[in-house]
């Protein structure tokens, strides 16, 4: 007999099944706990809550262990492509030669924008925050390729899945080339997937552009790192706008909403701001430190903790080694890199952190990569969505395949009672 839970309430106990993945995580199944009991659940920010079961990432928060359908992050990051990556997380395995050709074949077919994007594009402010402009095209991709929003229909969900996939790195491009005040270009069919993005992102009008390694491997590595993190903030947002049939544009539109924010994604521009501001003020890390720990001030050391992780990010520490490794190569001596180094060095050792189990997380370390590379600090976010775009699309995707009911939490009702008028 499977294992149940057993809750007693107004005398009578009632039982509940006791689920478990396959690696031996377990959690008790209340579907039926209101209809039995009437009782709801209260757990704010959802801490001890699975919103669904997802055969795509498995994540050990106290091991600091992160898998990608079954691949660790360790070996992904140092032996495969991101276009790998993204097939892998969206497909459920690793591409055969003539799956990966068709794929890019496919992406390269629909790698273009309709021109009247560029209008779109036109009309926001030179100061427009990146994320709000890609957040607004990749909703206006909606109008522009109408089938899209057809969810129940698996020809038009693969090709919604290669128009994004293939769109996308183009409207990142356009958002940084806006900034830049650049003119707007395409991809070269000659060039793979993250070659077509460092072309797209850098190339200056008056110069030929040849990928460099350094850089190539460099994005693909934190794109990579970046491809999925299981239920977080944003991959939950895109589950939960795509579980009302809204079609993929506009839940992944909605996601990258989600990842401005500086707790989530938006922590990795926050982090080179405040790395730039103990500098300015004179480098004086244990100042912030303090900062950090006094309850009565907001300041928090921004790239540091984890919701799940309770021991290193394992992505923080493969994109520290990273960011030794591109500047070195580069020849870049950035002395914020120092500062962090100082702040991770004494956090691990501060009974404040050590005793909330706080680490650096994976924004800690990747926006001095960003800046080495010459990514404007407001892009880093976007930069994040890029990378995050295919476990974006394989949440929604497994969503839709398990046909999830249309998520609507409940409350507990804390207003007035009735008033007559
Ligand atoms: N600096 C100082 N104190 C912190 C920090 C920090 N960065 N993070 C957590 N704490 C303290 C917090 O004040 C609380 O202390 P106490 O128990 O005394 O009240 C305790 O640690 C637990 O924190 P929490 O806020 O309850 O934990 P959470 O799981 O709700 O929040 C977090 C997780 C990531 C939002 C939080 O650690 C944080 O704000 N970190 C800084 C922002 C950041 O780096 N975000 C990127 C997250 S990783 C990438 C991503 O998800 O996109």
């Amino acid at each position: 007999m499977s294992e149940t839970v057993k809750l007693t309430y107004n005398n009578t106990t009632y039982e509940f099944p006791l689920i478990e993945g396959t690696e031996n995580e377990k959690g008790i199944d209340i579907k039926t706990l209101r209809a039995l009991t009437g009782l709801i659940t209260y757990d704010p920010g959802y801490k001890n809550t699975g919103s669904c079961q997802s055969s795509i990432t498995f994540l050990n928060g106290e091991e600091g262990v992160l898998r990608y359908r079954g691949y660790s992050i360790e070996d992904l990051s140092e032996k495969s492509s991101f276009i790998e990556v993204a097939f892998l997380l969206i497909f459920g395995s690793l591409p055969t030669p003539e799956e990966i050709e068709k794929f890019n074949r496919e992406i390269s077919q629909s790698s273009i924008v309709d021109e009247d994007v560029k209008t779109i594009l036109k009309s926001f402010p030179k100061s427009a925050h990146p994320m709000g402009v890609l957040s607004s095209l990749t909703s206006a991709l909606i109008a522009f390729n109408p089938s899209s929003v057809d969810v129940d229909s698996e020809e038009d969900m693969r090709e919604a899945i290669i128009i994004l996939m293939a769109k996308f790195p183009i409207l990142v491009s356009w958002a940084l080339r806006k900034v830049k005040g650049l003119p707007l270009n395409y991809s070269n069919p000659t060039l793979n997937y993250v070659e077509n993005i460092a072309q797209m992102m850098f190339k200056q009008p008056h110069q030929d552009y040849v990928p460099s390694k350094v850089v190539v491997d460099a994005l693909n590595k934190l794109l990579i790192l970046h491809a999925d993190h299981e239920q977080n903030c944003s991959t939950s947002t895109v589950r939960i706008v795509g579980s009302s049939h809204a079609g993929l544009f506009a839940s992944v539109s909605a996601g990258i909403s989600a990842l401005w924010g500086p707790l989530h994604g938006g922590a990795n521009q926050a982090v080179i701001e405040m790395l730039e501001a103990i500098q300015k003020d004179g480098g004086d890390t244990k100042k912030y430190m303090a900062k950090a720990k006094d309850k009565e001030d907001p300041f928090r050391l921004m790239g540091f903790g984890h919701r799940v992780y309770k021991n290193f990010d394992p992505r923080a520490r493969i994109i520290k080694k990273a960011a030794d490794e591109v500047l070195q190569e580069l020849g870049i001596n950035d002395p914020i890199l120092e500062i962090a180094k100082g702040l991770e060095k004494e956090a691990l050792n501060d009974p404040y952190f050590v005793e909330r189990k706080l680490y650096p997380n994976v924004d800690f370390y990747s926006g001095i990569i960003y800046r080495a590379l010459g990514i404007p600090t407001e892009m880093f976010t976007v930069m994040f969505a890029l990378g995050r775009l295919p476990g974006w699309i394989a949440q929604w995707l497994e969503m839709r395949k398990n046909n999830e009911p249309i998520g609507r939490p409940r409350q507990i009702y804390t207003g007035e009672n009735h008033r007559a008028l």
